[in-house]
């Protein structure tokens, strides 16, 4: 293996979590940022690990066949998009081998066929953070850095952002947290901008039903998406209990409302549960707990039909685990916004007795390696 600062020649393989392509040289593994599958590269070694290096391009020798042109001039300096050097099919392809390798790797299981739900592959970033830059314009993080880079237009955000964006909008003009922070959330929907600091409220509307969340609170960033996402989670499913964990403000309560006689929803935002009480409506039970602390609780010795968690990117606690495997609800739908930790907990619920009913790959986040899922378990 060459040693730092050294080029060398590598082929690249596949995609791993983060981004990356991976390719191996004396059979160790090196990450090389912004390569493709099948690309030939000369690249630079810039670090060393026990069983691992990180390099960079130098020069493409043969590309690979799904490389495409950034549609982004801030592409490669921006640390949003990672993967616009990929075409739209290409990416695709690269999350369904990086879900299907950490389900192996992480979680023991083999074959599992995913649906893949495609999106648009640019416009349909309804929300988004943004820095304000030295100059006063507003920007993005850059790659690998908290130096802010200024932008005057973003490729992936909904036409009412990016109009917004490209109008030289600056920092919210009122004080508050989101000022002072030098950042702040943009949320679009149709012709509006809701931005915290200014707006207490925002209002969309998913499957026909009306959603209030603060926009500097948690709401998911692609609406087009969450129009497939929020029915297919509930879709078919009906009994006398479910419980929505990790519930945010609600969105998967209010379908879930229609098919189930009682409802648990527990979230640890009191401002997130306190507008999933108005979104759900009533009929629900809301708790506002981290679901740690729930599962200790009276309510969570009940029997339940059906439990939907949507954990953070660190997946269900131990914890949360243990009382899946003890509660044995018939069925979890599991949301996830990190493959490698969805990949253990299914390992872990499979152990426990489940089995894999559905697995679908949602493209959340279109030019970005992040991976959503959504996968429903039964009890085997
Ligand atoms: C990925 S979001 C999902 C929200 C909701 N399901 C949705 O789709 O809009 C995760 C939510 O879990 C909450 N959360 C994170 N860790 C938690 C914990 N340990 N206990 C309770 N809620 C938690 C966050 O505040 C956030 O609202």
């Amino acid at each position: 293996m060459a040693t730092l600062g050294e080029t060398l020649r590598i082929a690249i393989e596949r995609i791993v979590p983060g981004g990356d392509g991976m390719g191996r040289v004396d059979g160790q593994a090196v990450f090389v940022p912004f390569s493709a599958p099948g690309d030939l590269l000369e690249a630079r070694l810039v670090e060393r690990k026990a069983g691992y290096a990180r390099a960079e391009i130098v020069a493409i020798l043969e590309p690979g066949p799904g490389r495409a042109e950034p549609s982004c001039p801030y592409y490669g300096e921006c640390g949003g998009c990672n993967l616009q050097h990929l075409g739209y099919e290409a990416q695709l392809e690269a999350k369904q081998g990086i879900a299907r390798d950490a389900w192996l790797r992480s979680g023991g299981i083999a074959d599992v066929g995913f649906d893949v739900v495609p999106c648009s592959p640019l416009g349909y970033r309804n929300r988004a953070q943004f820095h304000e830059g030295a100059s006063g314009r507003l920007g993005y993080a850059r790659r690998a850095s908290s130096d802010i880079l200024e932008v005057r237009s973003c490729p992936v955000l909904v036409p009412a952002l990016r109009l917004w964006l490209e109008s030289g909008a600056g920092m919210p003009g009122k004080a508050g947290k989101a000022a002072t922070d030098g950042r702040f959330v943009a949320f679009g929907y149709g012709e509006r901008v809701y931005l915290e600091g200014v707006d207490r409220e925002a209002t969309v509307e998913v499957g026909g039903k009306a959603f209030r969340f603060d926009p500097g609170g948690f709401f998911q960033s692609n609406l087009e998406m969450v129009e497939r996402l929020a029915p297919a989670v509930c879709a078919g499913l009906s009994g006398e209990r479910a419980a929505d964990l990790y519930c945010g403000v609600g969105l998967f309560a209010a379908f879930l409302r229609e098919g189930f006689g009682s409802l648990c929803c527990v979230e640890q935002e009191k401002r997130s549960i306190g507008l999933a009480c108005s979104n759900v409506g009533p009929g629900a039970a809301f708790a506002a707990s981290r679901i740690e602390e729930w599962t200790r609780s009276p309510q969570a010795r009940a029997r339940f039909d059906y439990v939907v968690v949507d954990p953070p990117r660190a997946g269900l606690g131990a914890q949360v685990r243990a009382w899946l495997a003890s509660s044995r609800p018939e069925r979890i739908g599991y949301v996830s916004c990190d493959p490698v930790s969805l990949a253990r907990d299914a390992g872990f619920l499979v152990k426990a007795g489940y089995e894999v009913e559905s697995a679908s790959l949602l493209d959340f986040y279109p030019q970005n390696s992040h991976v959503e899922s959504h996968v429903r378990f039964r009890l085997a």
